[in-house]
């Protein structure tokens, strides 16, 4: 009687089941891309859905229960235990009811959507969160902390809570960065109420403890001495202020920990902060800027290329406008469901963090992009590699590192497609010459990795910074020395 009700919940408990395994792509990890971060949020609504579906099942479950509960209450209340005994029929009726309806109880309570809802939690078909996507998501925060010197209040602009700020804070600890690790602490410390799972115990001593191992004894003794004032029976707590003491007097120096580091020793961080050279800006202001036919090249003449020199020594050309709106979402949406993280030549990398893809070249808008490079550059695009899309995540960033390195058939040049703005960081520096280059959507960076003679030319050294709010998407074309032999030269002979 009540048995289709429940099954017609399980079956569109599971129909939302398949929707959701079709949206989802498996399997990848998250922290990579700020792309698939954006999938999230999309993957968050699926989850309150079918949760709120879940319950909407529940309670229809329930309300079915009560009613047959409810109609067996009032034919038992109806029953005169007297009269069944002596009558034949009511008695039959009394048994079929017992059987049938408490049948259908059995029914409505056997099929339990708590277990096919669990089963659905743990089947892998949402791609919930790993602990190492949110370990990576921290690390991503430390990173973008280390290269742009950010205290936590510089970087959070909603509410961060304390516990929040406490993981961030056990991760940058994990990573030995330990004055970061304490900012967060400290963070976390200052947002420390009722309901949070840390303690102010907790707290002091993590504090203290990051403080010793950056160096502070006496930021150490402090905070130590603050955890023994609310806990004076814990021993060893006891035990550490009397080694911090002892150790104070051996030691000499005692580094500031509140205040970060800002004198930047690399010239990689200092240029993706944005600190260049006041005559680098100078020199770079006065290269000049052009409209190019690629020497005439019928393909060109009807739409010439602007061109800007961005750097002379070594040479680097920005092409603005070299790709349009729609071709740059047609790449993206080609590249999304192929999205893996970046492998360099040692397998899957810590200096690259980033997704990306090698897009085929029977497509015709990547046909037509590698067309466009090489009336661009007059190169070649026989030996290149196919055009490689990268979407860098929180944190997303590619270390000093050169496109060439001494192989047969070098990556003789590379063509560096910008197919976003990105709000703030993610700009393509050169640390050996100080140059600094923001991602500009549509536009493109060109430079040569080899010297005419084939060696590699040491100032192309170059890195992505850390993308610290945005998205960034990038496309390179790395083309190679074969099939250059008669090009190269020509093309360069206009700005020698
Ligand atoms: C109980 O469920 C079974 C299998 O789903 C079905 O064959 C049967 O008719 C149901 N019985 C009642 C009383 O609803
Ligand atoms: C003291 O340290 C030991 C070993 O690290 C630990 O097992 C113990 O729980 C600590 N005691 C207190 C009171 O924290
Ligand atoms: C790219 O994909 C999105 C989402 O699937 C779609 O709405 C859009 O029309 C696609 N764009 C192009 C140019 O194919």
């Amino acid at each position: 009687m009540f048995g289709g009700l429940s099954g017609m919940i399980m079956k569109k408990l599971l129909s939302l089941v398949t929707c959701v395994w079709i949206a989802s792509t498996a399997g990848h990890e998250i922290f990579s891309s700020t792309d698939q971060v954006m999938q999230l949020v999309e993957e968050e609504r699926y989850l309150l859905d079918i949760f709120k579906e879940y319950i909407d099942a529940e309670e229809e479950n329930l309300n079915t229960l009560k009613a047959i509960h409810k109609r067996l209450t009032q034919l038992s209340n109806f029953e005169d235990s007297e009269e069944i005994m002596n009558d034949p029929v009511a008695a039959y009726k009394l048994i079929r009811r017992l059987r049938n309806e408490w049948l259908s109880i059995v029914n409505s309570t056997q099929e339990s959507l708590y277990e096919a809802f669990q089963n659905l939690l743990h089947s892998g078909v949402l791609k919930i969160p790993s602990n190492e996507d949110l370990e990576g998501a921290a690390l991503g925060l430390i990173e973008l902390q280390d290269i742009y010197k950010l205290y936590p209040e510089d970087m959070i602009e909603g509410f961060f809570s304390s516990d929040e700020a406490f993981h961030v804070g056990l991760v940058a600890f994990e990573q030995e960065k330990f004055q970061f690790a304490f900012h967060w602490f400290l963070y976390s410390l200052e947002m420390l109420y009722q309901d949070s799972s840390v303690t102010k115990q907790q707290l002091l001593y993590h504090l203290s403890f990051s403080a010793y191992k950056f160096g502070s004894l006496s930021v150490a003794i402090n905070f130590i001495i603050q955890h023994l004032n609310l806990d004076p029976t814990d021993e060893n707590a006891s035990y550490i202020l009397t080694l911090y003491r002892t150790l104070q007097h051996l030691r000499s120096s005692d580094p500031d920990i509140y205040t970060l580091n800002t004198e930047s020793t690399d010239s990689y961080g200092a240029l993706c902060r944005g600190e260049v050279d006041r005559r680098t800006s100078r020199r770079q202001r006065a290269l000049s800027c052009r409209y190019s036919t690629g020497g005439g090249n019928p393909r060109l003449i009807l739409a010439p290329l602007k061109e800007e020199i961005e750097w002379d020594e070594p040479q680097i050309i920005r092409y603005h406008d070299i790709i349009s709106d729609k071709e740059i979402e047609i790449l993206k949406n080609l590249s999304r469901p192929q999205l893996s993280r970046s492998m360099i030549y040692s397998g899957i990398s810590k200096i690259r963090v980033s997704q990306s893809v090698f897009l085929d070249e029977d497509d015709a808008v990547v046909a037509r992009v590698t067309q466009r490079i090489a009336d661009a550059t007059g190169l070649s695009m026989e030996t290149a590699e196919k055009l490689h899309v990268q979407n860098y995540g929180i944190g997303g960033k590619y270390e000093p590192h050169y496109d060439a390195w001494y192989q047969v058939n070098e990556r003789i040049a590379t063509f560096l497609i910008y197919m976003s703005d990105v709000k703030i960081g993610g700009a393509t520096v050169f640390p050996k010459v100080g140059v600094a280059l923001q991602p500009k959507k549509g536009s493109a960076v060109f430079w040569y990795n080899l010297e005419k003679n084939g060696d590699v030319d040491l100032r192309t050294e170059h890195a992505g910074c850390p993308v610290f709010v945005g998205n960034k998407w990038v496309a390179n074309k790395w083309i190679h020395e074969f099939g250059q032999e008669f090009r190269r030269p020509c093309s360069l002979s206009e700005w020698e």
